[in-house]
């Protein structure tokens, strides 16, 4: 069975990013095909990238690196919840991911996104990030409106079809997981 992490995607004090993946993961433990687990940047405590040496050579010098490191290593596969900040993703997420290179290789994700255009303009970025990071991504995605999914843009109450969408998005994933783990073994 593959390791999936939920990665909780914003540190804002406030944010709605825990709710929307504690909801995702509650999709997810439902399911027999992936150990799930939830992993929230924020516990990790990252400083704004200060490895002197680029992550890609692996020759990581802080504690709070190695800790970050070890962590994603364990995975086959994420499902990123985003925000969408000014169009693009949320600075401690692209730093989350900046700080490690070959933890991430040959892995597959997914995406679930919020915003007022559903954050799919945060998720076009990160899907570009994940070309760099070898990260194969997949095509389904979910996306969350603040505007039919949160009420007064705050209590979230997602739409009931959102949970198909969390599920086909997770059969990719969890495929392209399993397809990718064999890669990474031989
Ligand atoms: C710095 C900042 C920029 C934002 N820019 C956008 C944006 O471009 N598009 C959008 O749909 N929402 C935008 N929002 C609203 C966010 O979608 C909303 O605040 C959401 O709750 C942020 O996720 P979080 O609460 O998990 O941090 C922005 C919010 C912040 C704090």
């Amino acid at each position: 069975m593959i390791k999936l992490a939920i990665i909780i995607g914003s540190t804002r004090p406030g944010r709605k990013a825990d709710t929307v993946a504690r909801w995702v993961y509650d999709i997810a433990k439902k399911r027999r095909d992936a150990e799930i687990e939830l992993v929230d940047i924020q516990d990790f405590n990252l400083p704004l990238l200060d490895e002197p040496i680029p992550p890609s050579q692996g020759k990581y010098s802080k504690p709070h690196t190695k800790t970050w490191a070890a962590k994603i290593d364990a995975f086959d596969a994420f499902v990123f919840v985003t925000p969408e900040y000014n169009h693009g993703i949320s600075g401690a997420l692209k730093n989350a991911i900046d700080y490690l290179y070959r933890e991430w290789n040959n892995k597959a994700a997914g995406f679930v996104s919020y915003g007022s255009a559903g954050g799919t303009r945060a998720v076009e970025q990160l899907r570009l990030v994940m070309g760099e990071l070898q990260i194969a991504d997949v095509r389904a995605q979910v996306m969350l409106s603040l505007f039919t999914d949160f009420e007064n843009f705050t209590a979230f109450k997602p739409a009931p079809h959102h949970e198909n969408s969390v599920n086909n998005m997770l059969d990719q994933v969890i495929a392209w997981g399993g397809a990718l783990k064999t890669l990474r073994q031989g």
